[in-house]
């Protein structure tokens, strides 16, 4: 039929969508999102409590799925894998944390903090997609894998693990493109509400950050969330081995 695309995902059509990091912060809006929209979803991290707490609020046609897992750990996915689902329509990479600030000691412990931001940062995403690969729909699978602002401006290891995602990106989205899905990454500024920084920012700090952007305002989960349903969804169907800056303009056109 004349409009009609086969190999587009659609929205609401009860996909299979797999977060990692599902349980909090941009993770959770993510889950959420496709939730509300009618997809089945399934949330990963290494909180089994905080996971259950999630898909409960959470809520949604379907009941939010959970699988505790430390995806840093290509044993532990392996042990998982009969609790994830057999048929994925949509991989949200997500899961990571904040780098580990420089601080005192030798080459030892340098080395030990570029290996745990690199643990926290590289190997979820690769790990988990390499693992989903094989129930990856295709033609019309979609991989969106969250990076940082950090990539384009700095931000020691954390940033160089997250340019890291962006150059493995390229490799992805090459490899997906034969079997008709798509590889992008968004890219968010700073995101308040989440436990990315430990706790609630003070006023000083988010007046610091707002005045970063252009818009006059922080960036909320919802807004990577949105990007990422964008990228998901059946309008994104052409675009693939791209970044999408979410970030207020706080930072343009990189
Ligand atoms: N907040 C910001 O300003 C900001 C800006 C740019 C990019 N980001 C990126 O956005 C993503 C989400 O961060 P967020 O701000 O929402 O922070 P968050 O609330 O701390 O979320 C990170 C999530 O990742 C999970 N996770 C971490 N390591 C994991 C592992 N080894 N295995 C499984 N799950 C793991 C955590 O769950 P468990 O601890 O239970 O495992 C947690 O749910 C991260 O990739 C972060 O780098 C955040």
């Amino acid at each position: 039929m004349i409009g009609e695309d086969p190999e587009e995902p659609m929205s609401g059509m009860e996909r299979s969508v797999v977060v990692s990091g599902g349980g909090t912060g941009i993770g959770r809006a993510i889950a959420a999102r496709f939730a509300r929209q009618g997809d089945r979803v399934t949330i990963l991290g290494r909180r089994a409590e905080v996971l259950r707490a999630a898909a409960d609020e959470i809520g949604g046609k379907y009941p939010v799925r959970t699988v505790a897992v430390d995806l840093s750990e290509a044993e532990d996915i392996d042990s998982r894998m009969p609790e994830l689902p057999e048929r994925v329509d949509v991989l949200v990479n997500n899961a990571g944390g904040r780098g580990t600030p420089a601080g005192e000691g030798g080459l030892k412990e340098v080395a030990e903090r570029w290996r745990h931001d690199f643990d926290t940062n590289v190997l979820p995403a690769v790990l988990l997609t390499e693992a989903l690969l094989p129930r990856l729909v295709s033609p019309g699978g979609r991989v969106v894998t969250i990076s940082s602002v950090a990539a384009l401006r700095g931000n020691g290891a954390y940033g160089a693990m997250k340019a890291a995602l962006q150059a493995w990106n390229h490799t992805l989205a090459g490899q997906l493109g034969s079997v008709g899905a798509t590889a992008n990454v968004v890219v968010p500024g700073y995101v308040a509400g989440t436990e990315f920084f430990g706790g609630p920012a003070t006023e000083e700090e988010l007046a610091r950050r707002r005045a970063q952007t252009l818009v006059g305002r922080v960036g909320k989960p919802e807004d990577v969330a949105a990007a990422v349903a964008f990228l998901a969804g059946p309008d994104a169907g052409y675009i693939t081995g791209e970044f999408l800056n979410v970030n207020g303009g706080a930072l343009l056109g990189r």
